[in-house]
């Protein structure tokens, strides 16, 4: 009897350490970017405040938080844009488990893998076909029937392609901002990214505009981890499943959205999104 008993817990205590093994894995295959005690400064501002935040894959992230409260920067800390701006950076940002502040570590290579796309649309001043070219040309040797492909396939993904395909060769900046936006998107999905920081990407747009923005990262996430930083509470709700909000450089509460937006732990999350300051 005893040793029935024995066997019993023997092979459930087994089966916990495979459940729990298998959890670690996709766990570890599940988050994307994680910091750890991230902190930033641009010169003796403190910019970043320890910072500890898990970023999981093919999910769309929001970060939300008053003006000037570190947004942007903490996202460009993630492809390294930040040593363009002169920052001092303690703590670790990691790429699927990497520290992509190592010494050592291919800046270029990096930001293939995170692509960005910034509040003001910002086409390069060249044709539509060219915009997305642009970055395929530069990161890889592709022919140009394979071109033609990447460039397709990079304005369908953005929902682009059925509004311009007749005249890739135009100047993008004879498109609208929302389409400008839409190919600074496409432009970004050219090199195949695995992550894609959005800082504001509908600010500058109309409502029909960001209804097909939204639309986009709602299908994006299914292939790549997206991340958006946005002023509207109600874009976060809409498109996100997990939401960061930051005030003054700090984390304050990271949780799924619905739980940010209907029951925060933090008076100060829960101060912000129901209005009372901004
Ligand atoms: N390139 C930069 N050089 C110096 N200070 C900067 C730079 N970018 C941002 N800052 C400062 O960092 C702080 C956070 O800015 P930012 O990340 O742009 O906030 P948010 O995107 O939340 O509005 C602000 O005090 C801002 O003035
Ligand atoms: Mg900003």
């Amino acid at each position: 009897m005893v040793t029935v008993l024995n066997k019993f817990m023997m092979s459930n205590n087994r089966e916990n350490k495979i459940g729990k093994e298998k959890e670690k894995k996709r766990t570890s295959r599940d988050v994307k970017i994680e910091t750890k005690n991230l902190n930033l400064w641009f010169s003796k501002n403190h910019v970043l405040k320890n910072i500890n935040l898990k970023i999981s894959d093919k999910k769309v992230t929001a970060i939300i938080g008053p003006s000037g409260c570190g947004k942007t920067t903490l996202i460009r800390s993630f492809n390294r844009m930040v040593d363009l701006d002169g920052a001092r950076v303690e703590g670790e940002v990691l790429l699927d488990g990497e520290n992509i502040y190592n010494y050592g570590t291919n800046v270029v290579a990096l930001r293939e893998k995170i692509g960005m796309v910034f509040q003001k649309p910002n086409p390069f001043p060249m044709s539509i076909y060219d915009n997305v070219a642009y970055g395929p040309r530069i990161h890889r040797v592709s022919d140009d029937t394979n071109l033609d492909k990447v460039v397709e396939e990079s304005l369908r993904h953005a929902a682009l392609w059925g509004e311009v395909e007749d005249r890739l060769n135009a100047n993008a900046y004879e498109l609208s901002g929302g389409q400008q936006q839409r190919l600074c998107i496409a432009r970004a999905l050219a090199i195949n990214p695995d992550v894609l920081l959005m800082d504001e990407p509908c600010s500058a747009l109309d409502p029909i505009a960001t209804a097909k923005i939204e639309d986009l990262i709602w299908e994006l996430k299914e292939k790549i981890a997206v991340i958006i930083v946005t002023h509207n509470m109600q874009q976060a709700a809409r498109v996100s499943q997990f939401t960061a909000f930051m005030y003054l450089g700090e984390l304050i509460e990271y949780d799924k959205t619905k739980k940010i937006f209907e029951t925060p732990k933090e008076e100060r999350t829960k101060d912000y999104v129901t209005g009372k300051f901004g």
